[in-house]
């Protein structure tokens, strides 16, 4: 049976980590759509066209560790910003949602655009303090030399960019359940996010 859930969420708001969580919960395929657009970004950097780069990923794309440097994540906030970048990519979105066996996906448009008809949606949301805080702390665990200031920058840079573009903009789905971590451990907002699913199982299968 395809089930899919969709969650979206601004900059480093756990939305990766509760997905993964989900998705072994429930014993679904994850996939992380941002790597899509980070690659993307990366070819860009490296001077291929975005559209084609869009075009022409293949898989090996998605697994480069350098996919998850500041400079690329600003690189694939603004390939993300044209429209043609994003519907090369919907067709291998939607096609990964439908799956037999489940499938979570994770984003800023998979409740609103790739899946307007997933069973279950989350908005996985906090303050963009506490987001810059995580991602720098991950930053710093990681051995990038970088500071408070700049992280909080760059996440509302990416953050004002993503919810202002003309296509598929950051938004929650009207019937998305809005979870804010803010104030949440990891194991608490997995909770959370495990419950709102079951409610929505239950609520198709009643
Ligand atoms: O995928 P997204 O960018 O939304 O976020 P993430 O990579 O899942 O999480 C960013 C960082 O926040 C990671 O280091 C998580 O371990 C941490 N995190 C946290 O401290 N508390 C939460 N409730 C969720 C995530
Ligand atoms: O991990 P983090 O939340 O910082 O970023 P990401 O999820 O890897 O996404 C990187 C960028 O890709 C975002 O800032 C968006 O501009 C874009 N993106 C998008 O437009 N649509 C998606 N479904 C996923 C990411």
């Amino acid at each position: 049976m395809a089930f899919t859930i969709a969650i979206d969420g601004p900059a480093a708001a756990g939305k990766g980590t509760v997905s993964r969580a989900v998705a072994a919960h429930f014993g679904f395929a994850h996939l992380d759509t941002g790597l899509l657009y980070r690659a993307v970004g990366a070819r860009m950097l490296a001077g291929i066209e975005p559209v084609e780069a869009a075009r022409t990923l293949r898989a090996e794309d998605l697994e480069d560790d350098a996919l998850r440097t500041p400079e690329v994540a600003q690189a694939a906030s603004k390939v993300a910003a044209i429209g043609a970048v994003r519907a090369a990519l919907v067709d291998f979105q939607r096609a990964f949602a439908r799956r037999a066996g489940g499938a979570v996906l994770d984003g800023r448009d998979i409740g609103t655009v790739i899946c307007p008809e997933a069973e279950a949606k989350l908005f996985v949301t906090a303050s963009a303090e506490v987001r810059a805080e995580r991602r720098h702390r991950e930053l710093t665990d990681k051995g990038v030399q970088t500071d408070f200031a700049t992280v909080l920058a760059d996440v509302r840079e990416r953050d004002a960019r993503d919810m202002s573009r003309a296509d598929a903009p950051l938004r929650a789905a009207e019937d998305a359940v809005e979870i804010d971590t803010s104030h949440m451990d990891i194991d608490t907002a997995v909770a959370t996010a495990i419950a709102a699913v079951e409610t929505a199982v239950k609520e198709k299968t009643e």
